[in-house]
C-alpha cells in the first residue's frame, strides 16, 4: 500500500542504528501526519519487536497521532498554571465551539484538537498551539478568533 511504501525508506534508514524505534516514529510522523495501524507490524517485523511492543510505544507518547490529523492542529495545554489562569473554562468553550473533544478531529476535517502539558508560556496562559504557532493569554475574544480561523 502507499503507506507502506512511505514507511519502508524511513524504516531502512534507521533499523541497524541503536534505538531505531524512536527515530522511526518520528520519521514516519513528520512525512505522514501521524502513525498508521498499518506501519506497526512493518516495524515490529524489521526491529524484530512484537506488535505489541511498538503498539505500547506509540500509545505511550500522546505526539504519536494514530489517525491522519485535521487541516489544522490546536493544542490546548492543559497543565497546572494555565489551569489556575481559567484553562477549564476555555477548554469547555473550544470544545463547544470546534465541535470536538481532546483526541478527536472534527468531522468535516477542520481541525484536531489535542491536550498538551506545558507550552512554556506559563505566565501567559491558558495557552495554546495553532500548527506550530503559541497562542498566549486565551480569552473569549481569542477563542472565537481561533474558531474562525481553523474553519476558513
Ligand atoms: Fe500552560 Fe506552562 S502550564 S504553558
Amino acid at each position: 500500500t502507499e503507506i507502506i511504501a512511505s514507511v519502508t525508506p524511513i524504516i531502512e534508514r534507521w533499523k541497524d542504528e541503536e534505538g531505531p524505534l524512536l527515530p522511526i516514529l518520528n520519521g514516519i510522523l513528520r512525512e505522514l501526519g501521524y502513525v498508521p495501524r498499518e506501519a506497526i507490524p512493518v516495524i515490529a517485523d524489521a526491529l524484530n519487536l512484537t506488535r505489541a511492543d511498538v503498539y505500547g510505544v506509540v500509545s505511550f507518547y500522546h505526539d504519536y497521532r494514530q489517525e491522519p490529523p485535521g487541516r489544522h492542529v490546536l493544542k490546548l495545554c492543559r497543565a497546572e498554571a494555565c489551569q489556575a489562569l481559567g484553562g477549564e473554562a476555555v477548554a469547555e468553550k473550544l470544545q463547544k465551539l470546534l465541535g470536538v473533544r481532546f483526541g478527536e478531529t472534527s468531522i468535516d476535517g477542520s481541525v484536531t484538537l489535542e491536550p498538551v502539558y506545558c507550552l512554556g508560556l506559563c505566565a501567559c496562559g491558558p495557552s495554546a498551539m495553532l500548527d506550530g504557532e503559541v497562542i498566549g493569554r486565551l480569552d473569549d475574544d481569542k477563542v472565537a478568533e481561533i474558531a474562525a480561523e481553523v474553519r476558513s
